[in-house]
């Protein structure tokens, strides 16, 4: 019986459904409304007031190519890995001093969640993995 539970618990972890109830894509693209007053992603984004976000989870901090950072951000030796990004988000100013991003901040982890899930799902090229 002990195995059989194992077995099964192993098997739900192995097939991410865990991760996928706690990270929701389709309600991420709902957060990111407010990020698309100045932020583009997907095959057809480019830059505009703020870098397109393409793959930007595991990306470099002022990588996009094209795009005039500030120093702050450039020089933030910075990976957006998803650590790193959950405590930029919370509050941009405070993670990166000087940044030119004008946005005070998301604090709901829930929503902070789906916003990674559906930001994730962009590879560098901006096309769906
Ligand atoms: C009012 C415009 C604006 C809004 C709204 C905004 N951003 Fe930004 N964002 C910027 C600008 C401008 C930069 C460049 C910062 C710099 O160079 O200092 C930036 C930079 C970033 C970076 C760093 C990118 C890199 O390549 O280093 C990330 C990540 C990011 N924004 C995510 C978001 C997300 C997610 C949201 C929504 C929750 C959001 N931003 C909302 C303007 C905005």
């Amino acid at each position: 019986m002990r195995g059989m539970i194992a077995a099964a618990l192993l098997a739900v972890v192995g097939t991410g459904v865990s991760q996928a109830q706690a990270q929701d894509a389709a309600a991420g693209e709902k957060v990111f409304a407010v990020c698309k007053a100045c932020h583009q992603v997907g095959e057809t984004a480019k830059n505009s007031v703020g870098p397109e976000l393409n793959g930007v989870i595991g990306r470099k901090a002022g990588e996009a190519p094209g795009y005039n950072y500030s120093a702050a951000n450039k020089n933030s030796g910075l990976t957006w890995d998803e650590a790193t990004f959950r405590e930029y988000i919370k509050d941009p100013k405070a993670k990166v001093p000087g940044t030119k991003m004008v946005y005070a901040g998301l604090k709901d982890e829930k929503k902070i969640d789906d916003l990674i899930a559906f930001l994730k799902q962009f590879d560098a090229s901006g096309k769906k993995k």
